[in-house]
C-alpha cells in the first residue's frame, strides 16, 4: 500500500526546461533549486537538470549540499552572504553571490579571498524587497569594475513582484526602470522569473530564472499547468485505509464542521498536515481515487483525511489515491487551500517518502 509518497517524475521536469527553452531560446537558464528544489529534492532534480546553465539557492547550506553531491555547475546565492565569514567557503568552493546591499558590496570589496567570485548585482525596480536603490547602481559598477575579488563583469540582476498578473501596472514600472539600468550597463542581465518567462519576452535578456514551470505549476494567475503544456513533476499519493458509514445528522472529523446530510459512507485516506497536506483546505476539496474526483469531508487531521464517496461501491480499502499532481492540478487544491502551489509544495514533509523516476513506471525510492 502506497502511504504518503511523493512520485517526482523526472522526465516531466525535462520536459518543463524544452518548454522554458522554447519562450527563451536565446537565454541561459539559471534553475531554481532553493527550498530543496521546491520540495522535490535539491540533489535529484540538479542531476537531472544537466540541461540548465546554472542553479539558483538561497541557502549557503543548499550550495554547500549541491558541491558535496558533486554538481559542478554555477550556483547562485540569490540572497547573496549573511556573514562576511561565509565569502571564504563562496570563494572556494566557486559559488556566486548576489550583492544587494550597500554593506554587502562595502563587505565584498575588502575581503582578502582566494578566487575571484561571480557577481549579480541586484537592483531593486519597484518589488522594494531586496536590490540596491537604482540610483546607486553606477556607482556600485565603479567600485567593482577591475577588482580582483570580481570574475568577469557583474550581471545586473531584478525581480518582479507581480508577473504573475499580466496586467498589473507595476511590471509596466518595473521594466522603465530596469531599461534604464540596462543602458548604464555594458554586461549580461537577468530579469524573468517563470510568469515573465511566458508572459514577457522582453524581460528574457542572457539569464532566465525559472523556478515553478519547471515543476510543472502555472505561474500565471487563473491558469493550469495544462495551459502552457508543463507537466506536473509531483504527484502525491497515499491510499483508503477504512471505509466508513455514517448516519444524516453525524459528524466526522475534529470540530465537527461537516455533518451528513443524508446516510453516506466516507473513505479515510493516509495523508494529512503531517505529510504537507494543507490544514486549512475545505470542505469539498477534490481528491482522486480510480480517476473519479471526490470531496474532502472534514477536518484535515495530522495523518488522515476523509473523503464523501457518495455511497459508491467502487473505493475500498487499499485504493490508490491522489492529492494532486498528475489528473488533479495542485493549483486548484492551492485554491481550495487559500494558498499557492509553491507553498504546498514546499510544505511536503520529511515523512512523505520521495520516488524518483524518468518513466511512469520505474519509480526508484529515495528520501
Ligand atoms: C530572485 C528569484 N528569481 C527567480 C525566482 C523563481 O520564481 P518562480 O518560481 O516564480 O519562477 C525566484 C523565486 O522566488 C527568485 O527569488
Amino acid at each position: 500500500m502506497k502511504i504518503a509518497v511523493a512520485e517526482i517524475d523526472l522526465s516531466a521536469l525535462q520536459h518543463n526546461l524544452k518548454i522554458v527553452k522554447q519562450h527563451a531560446p536565446n537565454s541561459k537558464v539559471l534553475a531554481m533549486l532553493k527550498a530543496n528544489a521546491y520540495g522535490h529534492g535539491t540533489t535529484q532534480i540538479a542531476k537531472s537538470l544537466s540541461g540548465a546553465d546554472a542553479f539558483g539557492v538561497a541557502r549557503l547550506s543548499e550550495a554547500v549540499a549541491l558541491r558535496a553531491a558533486g554538481i559542478t555547475k554555477p550556483i547562485v546565492l540569490l540572497e547573496g552572504f549573511f556573514e562576511v565569514d561565509e565569502l571564504q567557503i563562496i570563494s572556494n568552493l566557486g559559488l556566486d553571490t548576489v550583492l544587494h546591499t550597500e554593506q554587502q558590496l562595502q563587505q565584498f570589496i575588502e575581503a582578502k579571498l582566494p578566487r575571484s567570485v561571480t557577481v549579480w548585482l541586484k537592483v531593486d525596480t519597484g518589488m522594494h524587497r531586496l536590490g540596491l536603490p537604482p540610483s546607486l547602481f553606477k556607482d556600485a559598477l565603479d567600485k567593482l569594475d577591475q577588482h580582483p575579488n570580481v570574475l568577469g563583469e557583474p550581471i545586473l540582476m531584478s525581480h518582479f513582484g507581480c508577473a504573475d498578473d499580466v496586467e498589473h501596472s507595476l511590471n509596466d514600472y518595473q521594466f522603465g526602470v530596469f531599461n534604464e539600468l540596462k543602458q548604464q550597463h555594458s554586461g549580461e542581465c537577468s530579469f524573468a522569473n517563470s510568469a515573465a518567462i511566458l508572459s514577457f519576452p522582453q524581460s528574457h535578456h542572457h539569464w532566465v530564472r525559472p523556478g515553478i514551470m519547471l515543476y510543472g505549476v502555472s505561474p500565471v494567475l487563473s491558469t493550469l499547468a495544462a495551459d502552457f503544456n508543463l507537466r506536473p513533476v509531483m504527484t502525491l499519493k497515499s491510499s483508503v485505509i477504512a471505509i466508513r458509514e455514517v448516519k444524516k445528522g453525524q459528524s466526522v472529523g475534529y470540530g465537527a464542521t461537516w455533518v451528513a446530510t443524508k446516510d453516506t459512507t466516507l473513505a479515510v485516506i493516509a495523508i494529512g498536515y503531517g505529510d504537507g497536506y494543507p490544514r486549512n483546505a475545505r470542505n469539498g476539496t477534490p481528491v482522486l481515487v480510480n480517476g473519479q474526483q471526490y470531496p474532502l469531508a472534514g477536518r484535515v487531521s495530522m495523518d488522515m483525511i476523509s473523503i464523501n464517496i457518495n455511497n459508491t461501491d467502487s473505493v475500498s480499502v487499499g485504493d490508490e489515491v491522489i492529492l494532486w499532481g498528475e489528473k488533479l492540478p495542485i493549483e486548484s487544491i492551492a485554491d481550495y487551500a487559500e494558498t499557492v502551489p509553491y507553498e504546498l509544495l514546499c510544505g511536503v514533509t520529511g515523512r512523505v517518502e520521495k520516488r524518483f523516476a524518468l518513466g511512469s513506471n520505474e519509480f526508484i525510492n529515495q528520501s
